[in-house]
Order: C-alpha cells, then structure tokens, then sequence
C-alpha cells in the first residue's frame, strides 16, 4: 500500500462522459433496476419464506451492497477505462498487484452469462406485451393463465424467436455507445415505470389481501429461512444493484470529477429496493387472492401479474404497458451486462463497438439456448442445482458476483489508500468516510465469506452461533 499516491494523474476516460449527475443516476438506475427486482425478488422471497429472507435481503442491500457499489464507482473513475485496465491500472498506482485485472476479466466473463438467461426472460416479456394487447387474459382463471405460460415457456421455438430479438436490440444500443443509445432511453422509461407500478399497487391494495401479503412480506419468521436461503438474499443484493462484475465500474468511469459518488449510490440503492419491495406488493396480494403457491419459482410474475390485469378495469391497456416497461427496464439493465466487455475490447483490442457488442452479442445468444431449452428440451436434464437456467443463475448470482463484490471492496478498502478513495468519494475524511471505510473493510468482506462459508458448509456458521447462544 502506498500511502503517498494521491490523485496526480486525472485521466480522462475514452469513451466520453455523462453530460450530467442525473444522467448518471438515470444510467445505473436503469442498470440496476430491472427482471431481477419485478421477475425475480418476488419468486425468490417466495420460495424462500417471506419476512426473515426479506430482512437479511435488506441488511445485504445497505450494510453490504451500498459500501460496494460506492467502491465500484470510485474504483472506475479513478481507472477511467475498462474494468480489466482498470483495475490493472489502478492496482498498480496503489502498489498493489497487476493481477487484480483478473477481478475484471471474472466480471465479463459473468456479464455474457447474466446476458445469456436474462434475454429469455426478458424475450418471455416481450411477448407478454403482445398476449396481454391481445386480450388473451381478460377474464382468464389461473389455470388458463398458468396453461399460457407454459406454452410459451415450453415451445423453444417461440422462446429462442424472443431470445434473439432481446439479444438484437441489446446489442443495438450497446454498439451505439452508452450515452447517446442509453441516456436518452432511461431518462423517460424510469419514471413511467414507477407511476405504473403505483397504478398497479391501488389494484392490489384494494384486493381485500394486502395485508396478508405485508404480513408474508415484511413478519419475519426464521424457521422458513435456511442457509442456502441467506446465500440466495446475499446473492440478490449483488444481481439487483449490477455489483460484482463491473457494470457499475464501467459506467463510474464516465462520471465527471466532482460529482459524489455517496449520494448518488444512496438513491440507486433506494430506488432499486424501493422498487422491488412495490412489485412484491403488487405481486403477493394477486397471489393469495387467487389461491396460488407463493414459491411458484421463475414463473411467478407470468402467472400472477397476467390475472390481475384479466380483472382490473382498463386491465389490457395497464397490462400491455406493464410489460412493455417491463421490458424496457430490462433492456436498460442488459446493457451494463457487455458493457464491460464492449469497452475491454475496443480500448485493449482496438476492435470497433460495434463489432465488439456483435461478436459478444452472438456469444451470448447460443449460451442462451441452455434457458430457453430448460423448460422444454432439457426440463428433464437435472444436475447439481437444477436445470441448466438455475445452474447458470446459482453460479453468477451465488458464486461469482459476491466473489466479484469481495474482490471489489477489498481492493476499495484495503489495496487502495485513504488519500486516493477519499480524495475519490469528496468527502475528506469525516464520518462519511470513515463509515464507508469501515463497512467497505470490514462488513462487507466479513459478511460475503461468512455467508459463503455458511452456505457451502450447510449451515456451520449457523451452527456455531447457536452453539455459543446456548
Ligand atoms: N440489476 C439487474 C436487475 O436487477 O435486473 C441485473 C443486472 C444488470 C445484473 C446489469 C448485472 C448487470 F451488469
């Protein structure tokens, strides 16, 4: 550690800057809001119990994913280049080791993954916009909205058509370069989003089983939580807020010196948990009400939200635009997935955008093929933790993003300098600093090994602190 480096050298970034804050936090809200806060919190905290998941989702978001996603940001405008050189740079300015660039090449290799499922996920949205428009659910039971799902989700066909066409229009943006193809996307789609699902919130709220939902949402019970449980909230924090693979580092290193990195993640991660506790909202009550399984898993919101919308008055106009933000906000969140790579590989590579964004783009859509064959052709094929698609989701959301984080906040708190993080974040070194640097050293570390540790040894942590309880 180099106690000497201070910010001497200010590089500028080669791929231009936000023009301004809001953009900034227009581009990672967009980034960080998305499939995993509508499609994919709800299923997981119903499948996991409820309230006791839905805390330690909440400690993870605020004691680990905030101090991170400060790191992450400061980490890449301080780099001002791809995640890889980035962190090459970075750690060796810090008298660190240029191997940290590996943390880098980790997060592009996880980011063609994310890519990969979420495009079938987002592609079974995209073709909800068109089921909904159509009238296929007014007045439809639950079991005929199940019986849609499962024929678009159990044709390969249809699936890998939307598949391609997510795939395409990710790579289309992507190839335009972040700020001319994303600022001008998210700065209308974010907002419209959010007063949607408060349209949909009165729905549920006058559905006569809110409460029974903020019951199931919000009273913890601990026996429904188990160790792999406390592994899939760790894991969520990071997918949510797009940590642990660079996204938000790539998208830090277009941020103008000066603007600060803590405010702006404090609203990222409230908006991003404020979002996906709404769409829980929405979601519960519609499930309760129609007597469906809470731990419904990945097709949840396809067979809960799609009834309601059968219902409601005005129930195909809300729906159709419900899914077409929907898919919106998940094209806003794909792009940060390559982006990382894009950028590697025309600044280290000198290869164009837009070849870039095509060759990685092509990479992904066959990848893909493993989800959209998991709930057809290869339903059957099970191994370690499931399908293809949850093997896919366990190794990115459980394995490699906390692993990322822990390499981020180490690096952030420990291989980094007090003069160059505080220097980084603007905020001297007062309470807010010190706060940050503690969680970032400390909490943060301490908290991703032990639920790693706990999951992978099912439950010895666990164990251990009921033995000294006793
Ligand atoms: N945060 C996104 C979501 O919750 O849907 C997922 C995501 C986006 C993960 C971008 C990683 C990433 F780089």
């Amino acid at each position: 550690m180099n106690n000497q480096t201070t910010a001497t050298v200010k590089r500028q970034s080669l791929q231009g800057q936000w023009s301004t804050r809001l953009a900034f936090i227009l581009a990672v809200t967009g980034s960080a809001v998305g499939l995993g806060n509508i499609w994919k919190f709800p299923y997981i905290a119903g499948e996991n119990g409820g309230g006791a998941f839905v805390l330690i989702y909440l400690l993870c978001v605020f004691m680990v994913g905030l101090p991170i996603m400060m790191s992450e940001i400061l980490i890449g405008r301080r780099g001002r280049r791809n995640p890889v050189t980035t962190m090459r740079i970075v750690g060796e300015e810090e008298g660190g080791s240029r191997k940290w660039a590996l943390v880098g090449i980790m997060g592009i290799i996880a980011g063609v993954f994310i890519l990969s499922f979420y495009s079938v996920i987002a592609g079974w949205a995209m073709s909800y916009v068109f089921s909904t428009a159509g009238g296929s659910f007014v007045d439809a039971d639950a079991s005929q909205v199940k019986s849609i799902f499962d024929q678009l989700s159990g044709n390969w066909k249809l699936s890998a058509f939307w598949h391609t066409i997510f795939v395409v229009i990710t790579v289309a943006v992507v190839a335009q370069g972040v700020q001319r193809g994303l600022e001008r996307l998210v700065k209308i789609l974010m907002p419209a989003l959010l007063v949607l699902l408060l349209v949909l919130l009165v729905f549920s709220m006058n559905s006569g089983y809110f409460g029974q939902a903020v019951e199931f949402m919000f009273r913890p019970n601990f026996s429904a939580l188990t160790p792999s449980g406390v592994l899939v909230a760790l894991g969520h924090a990071f997918f949510t807020l797009s940590l642990g693979m660079g996204a938000v580092m790539a998208y830090g290193a277009y941020l103008p010196e000066g603007t600060s990195i803590a405010s702006t993640s404090v609203i990222v991660v409230l908006a991003d948990t404020g979002i996906a506790l709404l769409a829980g909202l929405i979601i519960f009550p519609v499930v309760f009400a129609n007597g469906l399984e809470s731990d419904a898993g990945p097709g949840l919101i396809f067979q809960t939200l799609p009834l309601a919308f059968g219902q409601m008055p005005g129930g195909v106009f809300f729906g159709t635009l419900f899914f077409v933000l929907l898919s919106f906000a998940a094209w806003t969140s794909s792009i940060g997935m390559i982006e990382p790579a894009v950028a590697w590989m025309s600044e280290s590579k000198g290869i164009k955008r837009g070849v870039a964004a095509g060759i990685l783009g092509a990479f992904t859509w066959v990848i893909g093929f493993g989800t959209v064959f998991s709930w057809n052709l290869w339903q059957d094929k099970t191994f370690f933790q499931g399908t293809f698609f949850d093997n896919i989701d366990y190794l990115i959301s459980n394995v490699a993003l906390p692993l990322g984080g822990l390499m981020i906040t180490i690096f952030a708190g420990w291989v980094m300098c007090r003069n160059s993080t505080s220097d980084e974040l603007n905020c001297g070194t007062g309470q807010m600093y010190k706060t940050w640097r503690f969680l970032a050293r400390y909490v943060a570390p301490v908290a991703v090994i032990l639920v790693l540790i706990e999951a992978s040894s099912g439950g010895m942590v666990s164990d251990f602190l009921s033995k000294i309880g006793d």
